[in-house]
């Protein structure tokens, strides 16, 4: 298969455009985002059990962490498929954590969902050090930029018990979406764009990934990017998609 090179890069577009890119304008734009499309946009993960069943599947409770929960389609597949785990959820959009609390399958006892910017914010501030058994970052990280990735999973390991698992999943290096967003010149740095609405998206390499959290102390258990062709016949066009998948311990 072709690999595309996205090295070549160089002028960031999002600045010559005057795109700000910062937290708190991020955190606008997802609000709106959730705001316009409530809970309709993303569709729920079923695939999680298939994935990741065999980190989830044990008798004893577990402690979940969903980071960047959304309007909850990682959580509530979780609750249904073992709830005998208790969910701790945050998402820094208020309107995504009200869609989480109004879900008919929301169930104060099982869930926790609050407001957090994992980028600014500590988590130890909202659940306990070293409480949690397996943080969820589905398609999360790849809406945080760049420079602020590593802030992130340090936050996530201070919550994370020894022995803990990141369960990850997100867009790859190559995607139909980075194809297109390259083309409308929408690039804030290397394989950092924006879409129209605001919202900003990174495109992951695997080895990108691994050294990010092994440069936090993580070992990696797992990565592999899969690909699928996706053809949309109403708009007469065939779509090469790709997403990263991995597993991360901390030691
Ligand atoms: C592409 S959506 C994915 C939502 C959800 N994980 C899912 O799979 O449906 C990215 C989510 O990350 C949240 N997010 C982005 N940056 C964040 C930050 N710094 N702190 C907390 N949440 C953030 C957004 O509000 C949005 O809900």
């Amino acid at each position: 298969m072709a690999v595309v090179s996205f090295a070549a890069i160089s002028v960031p577009s999002a600045v010559r455009l005057g795109f700000e890119v910062e937290e708190s304008s991020s955190r606008k734009h997802w609000d709106n985002f959730y705001q316009r499309h409530q809970n309709k946009f993303f569709k729920d993960r079923h695939y999680l059990e298939k994935d990741w069943g065999q980190y989830f599947s044990h008798d004893n409770r577990k402690i979940i962490l969903v980071v960047g929960c959304g309007a909850g389609n990682t959580i509530f597949p979780l609750a249904k498929k073992y709830p005998q785990h208790y969910i701790h959820a945050c998402d820094f959009s208020h309107h995504a954590i009200t869609h989480v609390k109004s879900h008919p399958n929301f169930l104060k006892d099982q869930i926790n969902v609050f407001a957090c910017n994992i980028a600014e914010e500590n988590l130890c501030d909202h659940i306990m050090p070293a409480s949690v058994d397996i943080v969820t970052l589905v398609f999360t990280l790849s809406a945080v930029s760049p420079e602020k990735m590593s802030t992130v999973i340090q936050n996530l390991q201070h919550v994370l018990k020894p022995d803990g698992y990141v369960l990850f999943r997100d867009y790859a290096i190559g995607d139909y979406a980075q194809v297109m967003l390259m083309n409308k010149n929408q690039v804030i740095s290397e394989n950092f764009y924006f879409r129209g609405d605001g919202t900003c998206s990174f495109y992951f390499s695997e080895d990108l990934l691994s050294e990010l959290f092994e440069r936090a102390g993580f070992v990696v258990v797992d990565v592999n990017t899969y690909n699928r062709e996706i053809i949309n016949r109403a708009r007469d066009i065939t779509m090469q998609r790709r997403w990263i998948r991995a597993v991360f311990r901390r030691p």
